[in-house]
This record gives structure tokens, C-alpha cells and sequence, in this order.
């Protein structure tokens, strides 16, 4: 068992994406929490939608992954695993901001950018949905 996990380890390197995963959800945390403290101090409900995402995508998925990574290694160490990390890397940022472009009523250079934002986020999902059929084993 120590030694098939090893070779799974030898497979990206790095090891297990898990925990970059759930080191990138924690900075998202505080990134959601500062802004929900920041919109109910100021009444600037109109950051709500960044705000959730930012939470949802960036704390709640990403930190759900990580956990899900770590316990499978066979995921977690699979170049799709790699993939994914990368899609929500930059996916997620792009349709938050693009988000809090919305929140500022800047309509035409937020769709583009939710627009790309959002087609990396849902590959990236995709990616991680048959990494979890094919490595997540009983
Ligand atoms: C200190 C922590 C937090 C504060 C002060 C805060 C504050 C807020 C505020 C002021 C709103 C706007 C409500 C409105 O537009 O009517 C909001 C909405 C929301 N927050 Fe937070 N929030 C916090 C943490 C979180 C976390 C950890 C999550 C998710 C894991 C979350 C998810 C949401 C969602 C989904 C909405 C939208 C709800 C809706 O559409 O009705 N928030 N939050
Ligand atoms: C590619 C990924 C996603 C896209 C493009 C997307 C897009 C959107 C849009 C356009 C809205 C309406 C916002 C508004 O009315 O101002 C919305 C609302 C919402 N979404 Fe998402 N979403 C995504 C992923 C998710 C995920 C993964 C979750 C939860 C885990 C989530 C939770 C919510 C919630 C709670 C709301 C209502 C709160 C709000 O006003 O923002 N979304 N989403």
C-alpha cells in the first residue's frame, strides 16, 4: 500500500495537488469574509454575487477538492488533478473580478472577462468530475 502510493506521488511533480488546493481556498476565505465584512459596514450590496463566488468557488470548491485530493492519492496525484488546479487558478480569479466589475457597473469589460473566467471554471470542473470516475476507487 506505501509503495503504490508512492508511485502515485511520482506521478506530477509535487506530490498530492490537495494541499495547494486548500492553501489557495484559505486565501480566498479571507478575501470572502473581508469583503462580506466590507459590504455590510459600507451597504455596497452590490458586490454580493463577487462576494459569493468568492466564497463558494474560491473557499468552499477549491477547499472540497483539496480534501478529496488528499484522500484519494490516485486523484490527487493524476495529471488531470494538474489541470484542474490550473483552469480554477485562473478561471476563478478572472469571473470574480469580473464580478466586482459588474458591482461597479462596468457591464463591457466584465462579460468578456466572466465569459473566459467562467468557460476555464466549468472546464475545470469537467476535468475534476472524471478525475473523481476514473481515480476515486472504493
Ligand atoms: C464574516 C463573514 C461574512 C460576512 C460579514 C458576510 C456578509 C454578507 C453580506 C453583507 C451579504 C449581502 C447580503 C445581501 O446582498 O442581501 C452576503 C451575501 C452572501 N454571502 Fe456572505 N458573508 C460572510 C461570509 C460568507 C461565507 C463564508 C460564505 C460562503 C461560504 C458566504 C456566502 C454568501 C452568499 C452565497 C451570499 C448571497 C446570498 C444571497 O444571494 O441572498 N458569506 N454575505
Ligand atoms: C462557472 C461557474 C459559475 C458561474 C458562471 C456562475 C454565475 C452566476 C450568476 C450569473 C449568478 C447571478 C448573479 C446575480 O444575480 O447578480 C449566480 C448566482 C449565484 N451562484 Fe453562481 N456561478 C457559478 C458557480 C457557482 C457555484 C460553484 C456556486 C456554489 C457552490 C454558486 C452559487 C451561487 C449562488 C449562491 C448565487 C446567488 C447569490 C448571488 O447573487 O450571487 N455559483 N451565479
Amino acid at each position: 500500500m506505501k509503495e503504490k502510493h508512492y508511485m502515485y506521488n511520482e506521478k506530477i511533480k509535487g506530490g498530492n495537488i490537495g494541499v495547494p488546493f486548500i492553501k489557495a481556498s484559505v486565501v480566498y476565505f479571507i478575501i470572502g469574509v473581508s469583503m462580506g465584512m466590507y459590504m455590510g459596514i459600507t451597504n455596497h450590496f452590490s458586490f454580493t454575487s463577487a462576494h459569493a463566488h468568492i466564497n463558494l468557488l474560491g473557499w468552499v470548491s477549491l477547499a472540497l477538492a483539496g480534501l478529496i485530493y488528499k484522500l484519494n492519492p490516485a486523484a490527487g496525484t493524476s495529471k488531470m488533478a494538474l489541470v484542474h488546479f490550473w483552469l480554477h487558478m485562473i478561471g476563478i480569479p478572472l469571473l470574480t473580478f469580473a464580478m466586482v466589475l459588474f458591482g461597479m457597473g462596468q457591464f463591457e469589460i466584465g462579460g468578456p472577462i466572466s465569459g473566459i473566467g467562467g468557460i476555464l471554471v466549468i472546464s475545470g470542473v469537467v476535468v475534476f468530475a472524471v478525475n473523481v470516475f476514473k481515480h476515486v476507487k472504493r
